[in-house]
């Protein structure tokens, strides 16, 4: 019978890799499901909902690894924890594999099989079992949500016999998953929601959501979105339109929220100290952008501060900040893909290494790296 694992995070990460439902379906692969006692306690899956579902509740950390077969957690998890298991077992989590090297080495040097869900190829096959896309939503809400709250005005336009108080103007920078949400969140909420993006693809979704699309649309515009979806470094030219662009722009905006990336390399700035000191006194932004170094030149991850009246939040985990939604859709994510390594008539471990999700997600097996995106460029 395989087994699969599941731990407690870290003090800082309110998710778990598992819900009821997935505990359900697991069993229902002929898998059983350990999970270390007060696991979902953050995101309010007791021990008893879970156990009611199948899962084998294990009172401490070594006995929930015991020899498991998988591993499947939010976090990175240890090389402790790993060396607990089966020699060979795998580990599915968001094992952030860009970051700490000696850390990364640590795991790989474990031989099991590490499989970084952030590294889910963008598959119509694979959008159940994408992550990035189902945290980013929930933090572009999320970022809609406390920015709103943090705003010391209404957001939607009120005419009340006392008079008319007016809508508030939100600035949504970047039109990913997150930007996505938080257009729709801020215009459930009344506001006027204007965006920006450098992707083309972007101006319709934007249309479609009822907001104003701004952005410099000339010939390198056309040419921004790469094969995988994702935006590419815009030049230097570029950048300087787009910044004056901007710059006239945020100066009448209430709220901004940014959430522009670019896979592998450092947020771009698009929000200079001069335009946030243009803004009104009272302005806030929400920069979703600060893990990888912030989208404003003054953002500072995990903090909110102020300049000139306005409030700069670099929020380091929104998604964690709604645990019960994120941790149901995370463990719904990993149960789509671990259900592909199953064989279900057998109710066996199937694992075909040459299935585009297994060999997109697999960063070492065996003891040695084997991700492409992780390999010394030849
Ligand atoms: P992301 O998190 O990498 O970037 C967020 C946004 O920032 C992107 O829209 C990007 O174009 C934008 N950006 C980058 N540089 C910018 C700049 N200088 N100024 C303004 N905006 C800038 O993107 P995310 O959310 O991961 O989505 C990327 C694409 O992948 C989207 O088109 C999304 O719809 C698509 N996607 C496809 C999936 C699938 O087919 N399975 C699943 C999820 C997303």
């Amino acid at each position: 019978m395989v087994t699969i694992a599941v731990t407690t995070e870290g003090e800082g990460e309110p998710r778990v890799a598992i819900s009821p439902e997935t505990v359900k379906r697991y069993a229902a692969l002929g898998a059983t499901v350990r999970v270390q006692a007060g696991a979902g306690k953050r995101s309010r899956f007791s021990d008893e909902q879970l156990a009611a579902q199948g899962a084998t509740i294990a009172q401490t950390r070594a006995e929930t690894l015991q020899g498991a077969d998988f591993l499947l957690t939010v976090r990175r998890p240890s090389p402790d924890d790993i060396k607990a298991l089966k020699p060979g077992a795998i580990v599915a989590s968001i094992l952030a594999p860009y970051d700490d090297k000696p850390g990364l080495d640590a795991l790989v040097a474990t031989g099991a099989s590490l499989m970084a869900m952030e590294f889910m190829p963008r598959i119509t096959r694979a959008q159940s079992m994408d992550v990035l896309s189902s945290q980013a939503n929930l933090a572009g809400y999320k970022a809609v949500v406390d920015a709103a709250a943090m705003f010391g005005q209404a957001v939607p336009m009120m005419m009340t016999a006392a008079g008319t108080v007016p809508a508030a103007k939100v600035f949504v920078m970047g039109v990913g998953v997150a930007g996505l949400q938080a257009i729709a969140t801020a215009r459930r909420l009344g506001a006027i929601v204007s965006a920006t993006d450098v992707r083309p693809a972007t101006k319709e979704q934007v249309a479609s959501l009822g907001a104003k699309f701004i952005a410099v649309e000339d010939e390198e515009f056309k040419q921004a979105q790469t094969a995988a979806g994702y935006a590419k470094p815009m030049s230097a030219e570029y950048q300087k339109k787009q910044a004056e662009l901007v710059a006239n722009h945020i100066k009448t905006q209430d709220i901004v929220i940014t959430t522009a990336l670019i896979p592998g390399r450092p947020a771009p700035k698009l929000i200079t100290t001069a335009m946030i000191e243009s803004m009104k006194p009272g302005s806030v932004i929400v920069d979703l952008a600060a893990e990888r170094g912030g989208n404003t030149e003054l953002t500072e991850p995990d903090k909110v501060i102020e300049r000139n009246g306005v409030a700069i939040a670099g929020p380091l985990n929104l998604a964690g900040e709604v645990p019960v939604n994120a941790s149901a859709l995370y463990a719904k994510n990993l149960f789509t893909f671990v259900e592909t390594m199953f064989d279900k008539k057998a109710k066996a471990l199937a694992i075909n290494w040459d299935d585009e999700v297994i060999k997109g997600t697999l960063v070492a097996k065996d003891g040695r790296i084997v991700h492409p995106n992780l390999l010394p460029k030849a």
